[in-house]
C-alpha cells in the first residue's frame, strides 16, 4: 500500500521488469565477493548470513557509524562472528568514525529548525543513564567508547584488523577482484565515499553498490501514523552523512541499486521470528529475542541482501536519476530526490531503485540462512 504514494517522478521513467534487469547481470558462472558495510547490531548477523547461504565469499565486514559510533558496530561485528565461529574467515575493519561534515552538534541544531527525527542514531543527545543500562553510544565526548552492556551476544573476545581502513581495504579488494565485488551499505556511505575519492577507478572496478536507504515521497507518511510509522519512514543512513550519500550515488558503479519504500515492505512478525526459531542455535536465539526489540520492524537490511544476492527476488523496479539534498538548510538534507533523464540536472547517474520484491522469496532466505548458518569449514 505505501507504494501507492509513488509521484509522477517515479512514474514518469519507463519500468524495467525485473526479468530484463536479470538478464543483464551475468552471474553464473563468475566467482562472486561481497563486502559488507553496515552498521552492525547484536540481531544484525541476517545480511551476513544470508550472503554465506547463497555461495558469495566475503571479504570483509565494515563498520559504519550510523545507528551507532562505528568502533561500537565494529564490535557488534566480531561478536556476532563469534558466536556462530566464523571469525576466524571473515575478518572486520574499523570504519570512518566521523561523518565527512555533520557532526552530532551539526544535527541537533538542524533539528532545532526542521524538527526531530524519531531515530536519531549515533547523533541522539548523549545519555549516560541509557549507556550505563546497555544502549548503544549516542554523541557525547569520545566517539571510541564502548557500551558493553549493549553486547547481549557476548563481548567479542577477538579484534578487528589494526592499520588498514574499511575504505582502503574496499579499493584493495576491487583492484584484486576487478567486476567481480559487490559493495553492501546498510549504515552511512561514509566509507564507499571515501573509497570513491581515493581512487578514481574504484566505482567502475567493482561490480555493484546496492544500498539500504534512499526513501522517496515519503513525507505524508511521516505524518500519518504514530511514532514508529515516521520512523521507518525516516532515512537515517543517508541523513548521518548526506555528502557522502551524493558522493557514492553519482559515482560511476556499474549498477547502484536503491532499496529505499521496498525496504519497509516486509515486516518481522514475531510470528515469523518463532517459525525461525523452531530450529535453535545462537542465530536463531539472537534474532527471535532482539530483532523487535522496542516495535515491529520491517526487514530493511534484509530486503538490500536479498537483491544483491538474487535479482530474481525483484518484481518491480525503475531506472531513475538520482541526488542527494546536500544543503544543509533543506529540510530534506541528506534525502534522495530523482529524476527521469529529460530533465535532470548534470552529473547526476542512473540507479535502479526497487520498488517491490518478492516477499516469499525474502522470507525463505532470511530463514535457511537462520537457521543452517555456514560454518568456516564449509566456505573452505
Ligand atoms: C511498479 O511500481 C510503480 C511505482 O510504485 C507502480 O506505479 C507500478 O504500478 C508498479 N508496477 C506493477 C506492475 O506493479
Ligand atoms: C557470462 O559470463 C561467462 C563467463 O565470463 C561468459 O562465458 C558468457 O558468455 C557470459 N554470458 C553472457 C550472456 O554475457
Ligand atoms: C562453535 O564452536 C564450539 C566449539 O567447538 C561449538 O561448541 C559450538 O557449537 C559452535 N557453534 C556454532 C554455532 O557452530
Ligand atoms: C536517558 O535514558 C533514560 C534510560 O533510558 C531515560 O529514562 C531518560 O528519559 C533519558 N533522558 C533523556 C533526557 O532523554
Ligand atoms: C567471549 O568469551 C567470554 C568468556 O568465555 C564469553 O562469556 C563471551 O560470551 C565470549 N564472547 C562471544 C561473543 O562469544
Ligand atoms: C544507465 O547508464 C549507463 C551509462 O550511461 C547506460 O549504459 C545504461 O544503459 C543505463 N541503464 C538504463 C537502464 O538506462
Amino acid at each position: 500500500m505505501r507504494f501507492s504514494q509513488v509521484s509522477a517522478l517515479v512514474l514518469g521513467v519507463p519500468i524495467v521488469t525485473a526479468s530484463a534487469y536479470s538478464k543483464r547481470q551475468n552471474s553464473t558462472t563468475e566467482k562472486r565477493y561481497a563486502i559488507l558495510d553496515n552498521d552492525w547490531s547484536p540481531a544484525g548477523s541476517i545480511p551476513f548470513l544470508m550472503a554465506l547461504d547463497a555461495g558469495i565469499e566475503i571479504l570483509g565486514l565494515a563498520s559504519s557509524t550510523s545507528n551507532t559510533w562505528q568502533k561500537q558496530t565494529a564490535y557488534h561485528a566480531l561478536s556476532t562472528l563469534e558466536v556462530g565461529n566464523l571469525s576466524s574467515c571473515i575478518p572486520v575493519y574499523y570504519g570512518a568514525t566521523h561523518p565527512l561534515i555533520n557532526t552530532p552538534t551539526l544535527f541537533q541544531a538542524w533539528e532545532s529548525i526542521h524538527g526531530s527525527l524519531p531515530w536519531e542514531g549515533a547523533f541522539k543527545k548523549y545519555n549516560a543513564t541509557a549507556e550505563e543500562l546497555g544502549a548503544d553510544p549516542t554523541s557525547g565526548s569520545d566517539p571510541n567508547r564502548i557500551s558493553k552492556g549493549a553486547f547481549v551476544q557476548g563481548f567479542p573476545n577477538v579484534t578487528a584488523v589494526e592499520g588498514t581502513s574499511a575504505a582502503a581495504m574496499m579499493v584493495r579488494m576491487v583492484r584484486r577482484y576487478p567486476g567481480q565485488v559487490s559493495i553492501y551499505a546498510a549504515g552511512a556511505l561514509t566509507n564507499v565515499a571515501l573509497a570513491v575519492r581515493m581512487d578514481d577507478g574504484f566505482a567502475g572496478l567493482a561490480r555493484e553498490l546496492v544500498v539500504m536507504g534512499g526513501y522517496v515521497d515519503v513525507n505524508l507518511l511521516q505524518t500519518s501514523g504514530d511514532i514508529l510509522q515516521a520512523d521507518i519512514n525516516s532515512d537515517i543512513n543517508l541523513m548521518i552523512d548526506p555528502e557522502a550519500a551524493k558522493i557514492a550515488l553519482t559515482a560511476l558503479f556499474p549498477n547502484i541499486v536503491i532499496a529505499g519504500n521496498v525496504a519497509n515492505q516486509v515486516m518481522s512478525t514475531q510470528a515469523f521470528l518463532d517459525e525461525v526459531y523452531e530450529v535453535e542455535n545462537p542465530y536463531s536465539y539472537l534474532m527471535n529475542r532482539y530483532y523487535n526489540a522496542g516495535g515491529t520492524f520491517p526487514f530493511w537490511d534484509e530486503t538490500a541482501m536479498a537483491v544483491l544476492l538474487d535479482r530474481g527476488v525483484v518484481v518491480n523496479c525503475s531506472t531513475v536519476y538520482i541526488d542527494v539534498d546536500t544543503a544543509y538548510s533543506s529540510p530534506n538534507y541528506g534525502n534522495i530526490h530523482v529524476y527521469q533523464e529529460a530533465l535532470m540536472p548534470p552529473g547526476l547517474r542512473n540507479v535502479t531503485y526497487v520498488h517491490e520484491i518478492d516477499e516469499g522469496k525474502l522470507r525463505e532466505m532470511d530463514k535457511r540462512s537462520v537457521q543452517f548458518p555456514k560454518s568456516c569449514k564449509d566456505l573452505r
